[in-house]
């Protein structure tokens, strides 16, 4: 196994992470001795990185702020990488399945469940300012609502990391013409886009761009 990334290890196309849980698996995935396989169809970060990303902001001792967190498939895997030193703000407005984020934080002490709508950044306003802020919401207003949250919590220099989904952006045009005008969005805001990058074969239709402030 190679490190990729400092926690992230590669072999062929399967990626891990080191667990912060010693033998406790999150959502069905191998553990394969003190590391938890990161399951590349099911999270968008983990496709990123197979598909090459250049430069990874989330590191040991982040802070990040994590918007769709959902049952916290790739939260968790944040958890690992942080490690104690760091912590995830996990924003999630769904009950259903709010219910699961909540019990991972009770294995994870780095991770703090918020149940709020990222549309609303006043909600969780006494959030501190953040080293990255992650966003995988699927709304069409995808790039406005990362741009918003990133003004009010990331910090000078941080990284801003935004899954698009083209089809919930517009399913008239090709994607790669929706990838494009989400980055320009991002420029446009004062953003400098590092990467963008094709999320397939693992995401159909889908993207990460990859910014900075
Ligand atoms: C594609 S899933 C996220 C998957 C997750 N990021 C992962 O990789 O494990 C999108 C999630 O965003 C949540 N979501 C959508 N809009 C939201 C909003 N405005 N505020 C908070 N959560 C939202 C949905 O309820 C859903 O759980």
């Amino acid at each position: 196994m190679k490190e990729v990334f400092p926690g992230i290890f590669r072999e062929g196309n399967k990626i891990y992470t080191e667990n912060l849980v010693s033998g406790i698996r999150v959502y069905g995935e191998k553990l394969v001795n003190d590391k938890r396989e990161w399951i590349v169809e099911r999270s968008k970060l983990a496709a990123a990185i197979l598909n090459g990303l250049k430069e990874m902001p989330i590191k040991e001792g982040s802070k990040i702020l994590y918007l769709g967190a959902s049952t916290g498939t790739t939260v968790s895997h944040v958890s690992d990488i942080i490690k104690l030193e760091g912590i995830v703000y996990a924003i999630e407005f769904a009950e259903r399945v709010f219910r699961n984020l909540i019990d991972l934080t009770k294995q994870r002490k780095n991770i703090v469940a918020i149940m709020a709508d990222a549309r609303k950044p006043e909600e969780y306003a006494w959030v501190e300012e953040c080293d990255a802020v992650y966003v995988d919401i699927a709304d069409p207003q995808e790039s406005e609502i990362a741009i918003r949250n990133a003004k009010e919590f990331l910090k000078e220099g941080g990284h801003l990391l935004v899954a698009i989904k083209s089809q919930s952006i517009d399913v008239t045009k090709p994607p790669a013409q929706v990838y494009k005008e989400e980055s320009e969005k991002l420029k446009k805001a004062g953003f400098f886009v590092i990467q963008l990058i094709d999320l397939e074969p693992y995401e159909q239709k889908h993207a990460m761009i990859i910014a900075r402030n």
